[in-house]
């Protein structure tokens, strides 16, 4: 494979990838030449991008299991360890999506999104830095999304985002020198998650202003090659026809100086700025 951004030789980790946009990642990946170990908690999807991948004559396997199961995600590592002796990427990209208004946010829903989004994704992660670290090298890459900085009726979905938007800065930091570099993507993709969106909106018949998965794909495929060695604690966000760099939050310098902290000027401080803003 002469492609710069040739992905030969890596073994790489997709969680999710059944349907979706781990599908078309699992596949993008694969015809750059990647080994990819296909997860997903549906067997069946699973098998389907394997076949898929075989069809163009790439490599996959499918791991089938839960990734809010600790010990399953060292399983699923450990699997991409014994087929190629390393894991060279780790998509943590398995999510789930519930709507709701504040007034109407189910503990059951918040919990099932914690687990997948939150916990599966630092379960495969602590998995897999271990041995990353040993090899000095590595690429994970998360996925957050445009609701992590506040969509209404997503809260509880942006919230287990943002967690997954911290992680990626705080790992970053953390192997910063490693070799072991962490970003993130903030998709916009027709998927069925996009269906469920609208279906909760009653939108189902207007035009969709959503992106073709492969352009997530794309950008996925880059920061796992080694084109994209430079890269390290970024947030990619690919939507409206455009790519993006996502700011970290941050306060807004200069503030305002307060000598006598007293609930007026509190008050009077907060007025200044919002009036600055
Ligand atoms: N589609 C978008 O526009 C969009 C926008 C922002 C973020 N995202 C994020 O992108 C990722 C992929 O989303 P999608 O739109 O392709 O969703 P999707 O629902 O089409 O696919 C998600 C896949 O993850 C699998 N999965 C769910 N829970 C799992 C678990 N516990 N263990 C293993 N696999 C599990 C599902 O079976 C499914 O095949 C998610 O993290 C999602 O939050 C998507």
């Amino acid at each position: 494979m002469n492609s710069p951004y040739s992905l030969a030789g890596k073994a790489i980790v997709i969680t999710g990838a059944g349907r979706g946009i781990g599908a078309v990642v699992a596949q993008t990946a694969a015809g750059l030449g990647a080994f990819v170990v296909v997860n997903d908690l549906d067997a069946d999807v699973a098998n389907e991008t394997v076949a898929r991948i075989e069809r163009i004559g790439g490599s996959a396997i499918a791991h089938c299991g839960d990734i809010s199961d600790p010990d399953y995600c060292g399983t699923l590592i450990e699997a991409c360890m014994a087929e190629r002796g390393q894991i060279d990427a780790l998509v943590n990209n398995a999510g789930l999506f519930r709507m709701g208004p504040a007034w109407d946010l189910k503990s059951a829903d918040l919990q099932a999104m914690l687990s997948v989004n939150v916990l599966g994704t630092a379960n495969c992660a602590m998995h897999a830095i271990p041995r990353m670290r040993a090899a000095r090298g590595g690429s994970i890459i998360n996925v957050t999304s445009g609701a992590a900085s506040g969509i209404a009726e997503m809260s509880a979905y942006g919230a287990t985002k943002g967690a997954v938007s911290s992680m990626t800065y705080g790992w970053a930091l953390d192997l910063a020198g490693s070799g072991v570099r962490v970003n993130a993507v903030s998709p916009n993709a027709t998927t069925r998650m996009v269906a469920a969106m609208q279906e909760f909106k009653g939108t189902e018949g207007e035009p969709r202003p959503f992106q073709d998965p492969q352009h997530t794909a794309e950008t996925v495929c880059f920061l796992a090659s080694d084109r994209s060695a430079h890269v390290n604690g970024q947030i990619i966000r690919i939507a409206s026809g455009q790519l993006s760099l996502v700011a970290q939050p941050k306060p807004i310098l200069p503030g305002v100086s307060v000598a006598d902290w007293s609930i007026d000027t509190v008050a009077q401080a907060v007025q200044e700025l919002i009036a600055g803003q």
